[in-house]
């Protein structure tokens, strides 16, 4: 089975909640588990919080965009942004390094990201933004233990 769903939404943390429910009602026919479907909320939360608040430094004006796609039970999430861009990726993928200490970020979001999918691409690029590209694997549902 093939789908593919494009959202835009402006860039206020008030459409958090929308870009991850929405998220959750695309991959509504894969059956998932509450515990995939926690991931894969948890896993857009924290794209989407990155792309407004260090991407547009929370200037709702501008515009974020998700990408979703489904080919039989893998899940493609791509969140983008047109923003500021990240300096150094390697050095932001790093647990606890964050560029907004002063808000209290624990820098954490990319390193739950990448523990919660199975691979997590960041494509960046100063002053023109950021796209950060997630895969997830589905299990099939004679493999759960759950039912
Ligand atoms: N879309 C983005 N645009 C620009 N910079 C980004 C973007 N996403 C991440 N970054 C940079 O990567 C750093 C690490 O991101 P990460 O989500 O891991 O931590 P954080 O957002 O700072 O803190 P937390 O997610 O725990 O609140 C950020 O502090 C920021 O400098
Ligand atoms: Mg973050």
């Amino acid at each position: 089975m093939k789908n593919e769903m494009i959202l835009s939404f402006r860039a206020s943390l008030e459409n958090e909640p929308f870009a991850r429910t929405c998220l959750a009602s695309f991959i509504a026919s894969l059956n998932p588990t509450i515990d995939e479907i926690v991931e894969m909320k948890t896993i857009v939360g924290e794209a989407v919080s990155n792309a407004i608040i260090h991407g547009y430094n929370c200037d709702s004006e501008q515009t974020v965009i998700m990408k979703a796609m489904i080919h039989d039970r893998t899940v493609m999430v791509q969140i983008e942004d047109r923003g500021q861009g990240i300096e150094n990726i390697e050095e932001a993928k790093q647990p606890m390094f964050t560029s907004k200490k002063e808000l209290e970020h624990a820098g954490m979001g990319l390193s739950i990201i990448e523990a919660l999918c199975d691979k997590m691409e960041i494509i960046s690029y100063l002053g023109l933004g950021t796209q950060l590209i997630m895969i997830k694997e589905f299990h099939h549902d004679q493999d759960r233990n759950d039912s």
